[in-house]
């Protein structure tokens, strides 16, 4: 057994605010304790990867890049890790090689010194090339398997089992890893597991061990210790006050834990002090972002459905965007069906979104009546090749005769030089083509404001402490109802939508509030929706309350409207205006919980106009599209 120090890999800047508020805290929330944090003696700090690239550009408005950049700067001395979804990259799709290597060595020239790399499915052949672009970076490659167990939620039985874990650390060594991960995503590796495991792969393979394990259920503080027991060389740790609840376990007890005995940290109890206070006081404005349904710290009924701490604060606030949290307990029951049917995928990034998503739809459109296009690649086999079975009634759904595909990334066409003209009116910045090949839409949308085409929206402006006083304009936390109406409106050209919703007044007789938004259609610039609105037959508003009561694009009798049955993006159509369509044919496709959603026609008939902007966010019912009928 090792006689040194358990190494730590603080992960506060990413998966504990990943996993405990979606990804939100922002750098300059980040920048005032860097330096402390550089010199409490961690190992490493995971500071990037995955959510945090998305979520900067989609909802913070923040370049990703330049968060990488000014980290490195305040913490010169602490080598900063990321994590690496193998061929993926930080995205939800596999990407060609040219910018799987583009992506690796610009992340290294920033600032990344350790490259966490993984693949869903623990397929190889997903992170070789990854894994060989870190290398030539010079940079220390870190392979990490996924910790997943069946329905007896233990180490064992028919997928998940000793052997397993043993021949893909095996694997990993042999193309090259300098250490190996653990990753428990959901927080089911169980203490005497964890001990097993341990002990099992110190003696199957050379390199260092970590483990990566999330508290969700409370196992997580002793199968840490387990672990150390059994001679992992490193663990990751939080700091108090992002760490605990979904995210990783507590540094604090962990040090005094260790104190006096030979694996002893190396770490300044002070300096950690000092980090928790600092936290405490920055996070309570991010209330909305931590507020949790629960009252307990674990979650016990995680070693059923399996879900890990980022998953289940996406879904919470993907069902909360489609009115529909009441059916989360659906929602969490419906999971484990579906990924049984999937053949028992790991539950992680991109899986964990895709069952999740479809576990969703599945809720609330009925099992299998709206499969998304992840989905339906997986079922291909292009993701690589899941543990189990897919169920045939899956199979059926998705791909009805269509025969099996393989995940052969070397057949993809290189991206880059494509993503680079796509960009190239607003940069010739290889971090700006990065965003864009890893998000076409959201990436656009970012950049578009990043180089000042476009206005920041509100929403994704810092919010500042007075938003939250009790003074605080009522309508940004009220609900809208399924009474709310949209009506577009143009004041001098520039158009705003606005939502009408009927509610009670003191009285007790209905009345209606409008709450404009204005969206991000520039003055001058005609979009399709609203040369679509100009020229819809909308009738002559002749009161408020006759108003109201229409839809926003009025329909005649013999006319169906397309609408969006969840928020999202509408990434592009499969008809065009005049085409003649068939009820049930692929109609538009929606981005919604980051997953592409085909829509079919609703009815058959002749495409009268489609409303939607291309790259426009929709609200639930919006009307995207027209069929006459
Ligand atoms: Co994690």
């Amino acid at each position: 057994m090792a006689a040194s120090t358990v190494k730590i890999t603080d992960t506060t800047l990413r998966d504990g605010h990943q996993s405990l508020m979606a990804t939100r805290l922002r750098l300059e929330d980040m920048m005032d304790i860097a330096p402390t944090m550089d010199a409490a003696g961690f190992d490493a700090m995971e500071v990037w990867g995955g959510a945090t690239f998305d979520a900067t550009t989609r909802f913070l408005g923040e370049d990703p890049w330049e968060r990488l950049r000014v980290l490195k700067s305040l913490i010169p001395n602490t080598p900063l890790s990321m994590l690496l979804r193998g061929q993926s990259l930080v995205g939800y799709r596999a990407y060609s090689n040219d910018v799987v290597d583009a992506f690796v060595a610009q992340s290294a020239e920033v600032g990344i010194d350790i490259f966490r790399v993984f693949d869903a499915l623990n397929d190889t052949a997903n992170v070789q090339r990854a894994a060989a672009a870190v290398k030539s970076a010079g940079k220390h490659l870190q392979m990490a398997i996924c910790y997943s167990v069946t329905e007896e939620g233990r180490l064992g039985g028919p997928y998940y089992n000793l052997d397993y874990y043993l021949g893909k650390a095996k694997d990993y060594e042999a193309i090259g890893a300098d250490s190996i991960c653990i990753k428990d995503m959901g927080g089911l590796l169980a203490p005497y597991d964890a001990y097993t495991l341990i002990g099992a792969l110190k003696k199957a393979v050379g390199v260092p061990l970590q483990l990566h394990t999330h508290y969700t259920s409370g196992m997580a503080a002793m199968s840490v210790l387990k672990a150390i027991e059994a001679g992992v060389d490193g663990v990751d740790t939080c700091c108090a006050p992002l760490a605990l609840r979904t995210a990783q376990p507590a540094i604090e007890p962990l040090l005094f834990s260790l104190r006096g005995g030979d694996r002893e940290l190396r770490i300044d109890f002070n300096k950690v002090l000092e980090i928790d206070d600092y936290f405490e006081s920055v996070l309570p404005k991010y209330h909305r972002e931590l507020q949790s349904a629960r009252v307990a710290v674990i979650d016990a009924r995680t070693l059923d459905h399996q879900i890990p701490g980022g998953m289940m604060s996406n879904l919470a606030s993907q069902l909360r965007e489609a009115d529909a949290i009441d059916r989360l307990d659906e929602v969490l029951a419906e999971i484990p069906r579906t990924r049984r049917d999937m053949g028992y995928p790991p539950l992680v990034t991109p899986l964990s979104q895709m069952t999740g998503s479809q576990a969703v739809n599945n809720v609330l459109f009925g099992r299998y009546e709206m499969i998304t296009g992840p989905v339906r690649d997986y079922v291909a086999g292009k993701y690589g090749t899941p543990p189990g079975e897919v169920s045939p009634i899956l199979r059926e759904r998705a791909l009805g005769n269509a025969p099996m595909e393989s995940a052969d990334y070397s057949q993809l066409p290189p991206e880059l030089d494509g993503a680079r003209d796509a960009v190239k009116h607003l940069s010739d910045n290889i971090e700006d083509a990065l965003i864009y090949a890893l998000y076409p839409t959201t990436g656009m949308t970012f950049l578009r404001i990043k180089h000042g085409l476009d206005p920041m929206p509100d929403e994704m402006k810092p919010r500042t402490d007075t938003d939250d006083a009790a003074t605080a304009s009522p309508q940004i936390d009220r609900e809208r109802s399924l009474d709310t109406r949209v009506f577009n409106v143009y004041v001098d050209g520039a158009h705003f939508e606005v939502e009408v919703e009927p509610h009670e007044n003191d009285s007790g007789a209905a009345v209606q509030t409008a709450t404009a938004r204005a969206t991000t259609v520039s003055r001058g610039r005609r979009s399709r929706r609203q040369r679509a609105a100009d020229t819809a037959p909308t009738p002559e508003p002749k009161s408020q309350r006759e108003s109201a009561s229409a839809s926003p694009t009025a329909l005649a009798a013999n006319e169906v409207a397309v609408v969006a049955p969840i928020p999202g993006v509408v990434l592009r159509y499969a008809v065009e205006a005049g085409q003649t369509v068939t009820e049930g044919d692929d109609f538009v496709v929606l981005e919604a919980m980051k997953m592409e959603n085909t829509l079919p026609a609703p009815t058959s008939g002749v495409v009268k106009a489609l409303v939607a902007d291309i790259g426009a966010t929709v609200a639930r019912d919006a009307v995207l599209a027209v069929i006459s009928t």
